[in-house]
């Protein structure tokens, strides 16, 4: 059975669609814990809710990054995850953290990477006239929303979107997304490398969703 730690600093709507599958009978895995660096977040509830672990790590007086980073990794080994998923984790990794779990840290990221990475990508995608945006599961790596690509869902952007429609619109999307690359993780269909990812996917199944 693989063990999942997640990363959330909000809401955890992504969390709870993880959760959803994670709880199918047929599951082979499961969420460890559920940690953020927001003592309030909404996302530590949801886990609670769901009988799952959660612990805090506040980046509040922190003066370097990578202290933070070590200090989250020790936090995280106690409960032996496999892989990492970040889910609405508003903060940048470190090479400290990365490597310390070989590599195997998952983000999702509200845009068609490599366009719009960073914050507000749903209204960098209106502001640049894009007629197709959609969200991305990819590899963590030290830069920002610059990993690997794993899967991607596509969906349109209407001439009358405003931000809020648009993200919506593809939060939509990020529930099918994450929870099916979630199960290739757990399936031991994805393969990591240096710089790369590769997937054996499951009949019928595909890496680009459309909607
Ligand atoms: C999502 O839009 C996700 O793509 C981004 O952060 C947001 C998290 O939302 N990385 P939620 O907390 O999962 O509802």
């Amino acid at each position: 059975m693989r063990r999942f730690a997640v990363l959330a600093s909000g809401r955890g709507s992504n969390l709870e669609a993880l959760l959803a599958t994670v709880s199918s009978e047929d599951f082979p895995g499961r969420i460890c814990v559920v940690a953020s660096n927001k003592p309030k977040a909404r996302a530590l509830d949801v886990a609670t809710e769901h009988g799952i672990p959660t612990a805090v790590l506040s980046h509040k007086g922190y003066a370097r990054r990578r202290d933070y980073d070590a200090d989250l990794v020790r936090l995280l080994q106690a409960y032996r995850p496999d892989w990492i998923l970040l889910a609405g984790f508003m903060r940048v990794l470190t090479p400290t953290f990365l490597d310390a779990f070989g590599g195997r840290v998952l983000n999702i990221h509200p845009s068609l990477l490599p366009a719009f990475p960073g914050l507000n990508a749903q209204q960098q995608a209106l502001d640049a006239g894009a007629s197709e945006s959609g969200c991305t599961v990819h590899l963590v790596d030290a830069g920002t929303d610059t990993g690997p690509i794993l899967a991607q869902a596509v969906v349109p952007v209407r001439p009358d979107d405003t931000e809020e429609t648009l993200s919506t619109r593809i939060l939509a999307a990020e529930h099918q997304l994450y929870p099916q690359v979630l199960r290739w993780v757990a399936e031991n269909r994805v393969h990591v490398g240096e710089g790369w990812v590769t997937v054996d996917l499951p009949p019928g199944q595909a890496r680009i969703l459309r909607f």
